[in-house]
């Protein structure tokens, strides 16, 4: 829908970066969901999307075919994220809506905040930082807070997509031993990057760090679950960075308490936020993220630049830099 200045009217589900919100204001007629630590209400979000055309929102929006029914004028959804599992494709594509989303400005981000977790989990900082403050360091002492070498050991990458090459090459600099899996096998990256593939449960069992890669989709969900755990070595951590839905949360807590793997590195969870209270939280062989994988100011200011972006190509006619759905 248009207003009397003659644009478009856009409803923004958060505060975004200046970058998005400038380039949206030029070109849009804008509204926002302004309380930053709370997501918009269901009920506020049907209200609100009846007089759009555009919907600009988070992956914390479940934006399904309810909303899109509410939404008679919508002609585009852009999402600030490279995930989309958030988004009802099919009633989207049903209705000739097409959907934008952020990919590659926010790889090299969220694979620093991977290997992060990678180096936190092996090398015990939280614990190590928290046995400090709570008094716990009496002396130096040889095995106090041992950690596992990152140098010599193997990383099992699952799914070798854009952030899974870019753990590649950080992991190849730190001296690792690289394997992947994922759906196809791309032997141009393996001789150049000096990677090595291998089949999945082999993957699971030859790796002493396994680094999740993938979309959330109905193939990947829980993905990681008992039988995945029983492969995996004694010493083995689990990084996961992808979606929470891709490992069974209750296999991950009786593996890390049972000792069947050595520790977990987690930036997502089946429900964010997840409760404090939630068990796996009080594991200290867990280490736990509340999703800030593309976290950085710079990458931020770019992903909510992007896509303000592709939101006013779609809603000028133009075909979007970013599609996931290009109706
Ligand atoms: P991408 O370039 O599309 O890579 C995904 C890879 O997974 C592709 O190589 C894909 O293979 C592979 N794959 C898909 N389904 C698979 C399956 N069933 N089995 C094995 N491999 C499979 O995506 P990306 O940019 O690297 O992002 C990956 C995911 O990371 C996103 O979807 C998002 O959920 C998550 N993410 C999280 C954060 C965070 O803040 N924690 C930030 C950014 C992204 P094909 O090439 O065959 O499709
Ligand atoms: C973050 O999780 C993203 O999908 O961008």
């Amino acid at each position: 829908m248009t207003n009397n200045a003659g644009k478009k009217n856009v409803y923004i589900t958060r505060l975004i970066p200046a970058p998005g919100v400038e380039y949206l204001q030029e070109h849009c007629q804008c509204r926002f969901w302004e309380q930053d630590n709370e997501p918009v209400p269901q009920a506020v979000l049907l209200k609100e999307v009846a007089d759009v055309s555009g919907l600009y929102c988070m992956l914390s929006e479940r934006i399904d075919a309810s909303v899109i029914d509410a939404a008679p004028h919508l002609e585009v959804i852009s999402t600030m994220s490279v995930g989309f599992d958030h988004i009802d494709v099919d009633a989207a594509s049903a209705r000739g809506i097409s959907i934008t989303h952020t990919p590659g400005v926010l790889t090299e981000t969220t694979a620093d905040l991977a290997f992060a977790l990678l180096m936190a989990t092996s090398r015990r900082l939280i614990e190590a930082n928290r046995a400090i403050s709570k008094g716990h360091w009496k002396a130096w002492s040889p095995l106090f807070m041992a950690g596992r070498d990152i140098y010599g050991a193997s990383l099992g990458l699952i799914g070798l997509g854009r952030i899974g090459k870019a753990m590649a090459r950080r992991a190849r600099g730190f001296g690792m031993r690289v394997y992947y899996y994922s759906r196809q096998r791309d032997e141009e990256v393996e001789a150049k990057q000096g990677i090595s593939y291998l089949p999945f449960d082999e993957l699971l069992q030859y790796s002493d760090f396994i680094s999740l890669h993938v979309p959330a989709t109905g193939e990947t969900f829980q993905l990681i679950s008992t039988r995945e755990f029983n492969l995996m070595k004694p010493t083995a951590v689990l990084i996961n960075t992808a979606r929470g839905s891709v490992v069974n949360e209750e296999a991950l807590f009786a593996a890390l308490v049972s000792g069947q793997i050595r520790a977990a590195g987690l930036d997502v969870f089946a429900e964010e936020p997840i409760s404090p209270d939630h068990p796996l939280l009080e594991l200290p062989n867990l280490v736990a993220l509340p999703h800030i994988g593309s976290a950085s100011v710079e990458t931020r200011s770019k992903m909510a630049y992007l896509a303000a972006e592709d939101m006013v190509e779609v809603l000028a006619g133009r075909p979007p830099r970013f599609p996931v759905l290009n109706a």
